[in-house]
């Protein structure tokens, strides 16, 4: 554990990762970050979706015709949804989640990307529909972010 300017100064986007899979520590601890983050009047609106399975990561990956680049080799990713109706700035909360996440991916010695999906489209028709198809997600959920994590 460093210091977290260290983790601040060191931490960047990285897009091909190793093929070995995270502990079930290091994804319980990036998870935990991410439940962690404060969101307004604590009303927590955020839902985090963890994906071990590397068929359904790749998946992930077609839900914009590019820049998803780093779940085409990420071991783990983390799917950022968010019930609007619980809270009007679930927008902020769900970015305050994902870069949580993203440092804690840091802390331990493991690449992240931000793939962005709230406002992108697919080839033939929303970023969020292919995730949602992928995860069977509720309809009340709004999906904002995929973080694509790995070994360096
Ligand atoms: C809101 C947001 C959306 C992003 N969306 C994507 C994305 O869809 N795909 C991607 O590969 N990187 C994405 N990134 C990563 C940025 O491209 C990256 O953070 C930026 O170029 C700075 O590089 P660094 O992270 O290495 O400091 C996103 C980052 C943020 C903060």
């Amino acid at each position: 554990m460093g210091l977290f300017i260290d983790i601040a100064r060191s931490r960047h986007s990285c897009r091909m990762f190793g093929e070995s899979p995270l502990s079930d520590e290091e994804m319980r601890l990036i998870l935990e970050a991410g439940e962690l983050a404060p969101s307004s009047r604590n009303l927590h609106p955020v839902r985090l979706f963890p994906v071990s399975d590397t068929d359904a990561i790749r998946a992930l990956a077609g839900c914009r015709p590019s820049s998803t680049t780093a779940l085409k080799t990420a071991t783990f990713a983390v799917v950022v949804a968010a019930d609007p109706m619980v809270s009007d700035v679930w927008i902020e909360d769900c970015s305050i989640a994902s870069i949580m996440m993203q440092l804690e991916a840091e802390d331990l010695g493991l690449g992240s990307c931000w793939i962005q999906v709230r406002l992108r489209s697919s080839v033939d028709g929303s970023a969020e529909d292919v995730v949602r198809n992928v995860l069977g997600l509720d309809t009340d959920l709004t999906v904002h972010s995929i973080i694509a994590i790995g070994k360096q």
